[in-house]
């Protein structure tokens, strides 16, 4: 990963959770960190922080669902910075689901920004590190990927679609010389999880999970996913037949 003397790391989703955590350590070990988000007030709180610790985090606002946004900033980073090094595709949201009121328009969202977010950063990133040879990418999913969960119909479905996607992709980057990387976090303690109402079993702090995922940045592990002893369960979970596993997750869920 880069330190001030090579290319820039971008992280989206940097104003906040996992992303900003991560961002922040990132610049503390030396790291130069370009960080996207929509929120240009939160992404200035970060760079401030990254200042107090003797590190540079240098922000450029943007909205992953905008595929010429996304496009834009990535030529703004290599031009400020340098050619990006690795790129840590964080930026994601959540929206419940109920059979009651149904919403498309919810299904529609998530797409734009938690599936589409990605795709278009790794558009506006895969041509450069093609032609170096070179270049690391790390695509933040989820445990919801693994498995259909009450509530995360919507959520759950990006999330198997990035894991998939990545798979599908990971051979064809070894091929070009770039390292892709999947991160699949269990629950980790930041706004978005905040508004579950419903126990988190193995909730770890966003501090946490930016060590896990620095640790395994560096690693050649293609998946990096964190706290163990709660995501092989729910690896465990994948292999199991269909009537087992919904009678778990009702047992677990109360639906
Ligand atoms: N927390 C968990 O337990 C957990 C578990 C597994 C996976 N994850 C994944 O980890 C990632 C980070 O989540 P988090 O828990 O840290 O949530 P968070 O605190 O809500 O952070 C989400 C980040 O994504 C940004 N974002 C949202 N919509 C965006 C958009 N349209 N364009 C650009 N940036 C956007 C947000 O910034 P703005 O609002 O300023 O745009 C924020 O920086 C997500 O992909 C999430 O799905 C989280």
């Amino acid at each position: 990963m880069a330190r001030r003397a090579s290319g820039p790391i971008w992280v989206t989703g940097a104003s906040s959770g996992i992303g900003r955590a991560l961002a922040l350590k990132l610049a503390r070990q030396g790291r130069v960190v370009a960080a996207s988000a929509r929120s240009l007030h939160d992404l200035a709180g970060l760079a401030d922080d990254a200042r107090l610790v003797g590190g540079v985090v240098r922000v450029y606002p943007l909205d992953v669902a905008d595929r010429g946004a996304v496009a834009a900033t990535a030529r703004q980073i290599v031009a400020d910075l340098g050619p990006i090094e690795c790129a840590v595709f964080a930026a994601g949201t959540h929206l419940p689901v109920e059979i009651d009121g149904f919403d498309a328009d919810i299904f529609r969202r998530l797409v734009e920004v938690n599936f589409m977010g990605v795709v278009h950063g790794l558009e506006a990133v895969l041509p450069a590190m093609i032609a170096a040879r070179a270049g690391h990418i790390a695509i933040v999913s989820s445990v919801a990927g693994y498995r259909g969960l009450p509530t995360a119909a919507a959520y759950g479905a990006t999330k198997a679609a990035l894991i998939n996607m990545a798979e599908a992709l990971k051979l064809d980057c070894d091929r070009a010389g770039i390292k892709l990387q999947l991160i699949d976090p269990g629950f980790v303690r930041t706004p978005l999880t905040d508004k579950n109402p419903f126990p988190m079993p193995f909730l770890i702090e966003a501090d946490l999970a930016a060590d896990r995922i620095i640790a395994g940045l560096v690693s050649r592990r293609f998946e990096i996913t964190f706290p163990k002893r709660f995501t092989w369960q729910v690896k465990l979970l994948r292999m199991l037949p269909y009537p087992l596993y919904f009678w778990l997750v009702r047992k677990a869920t109360g639906r």
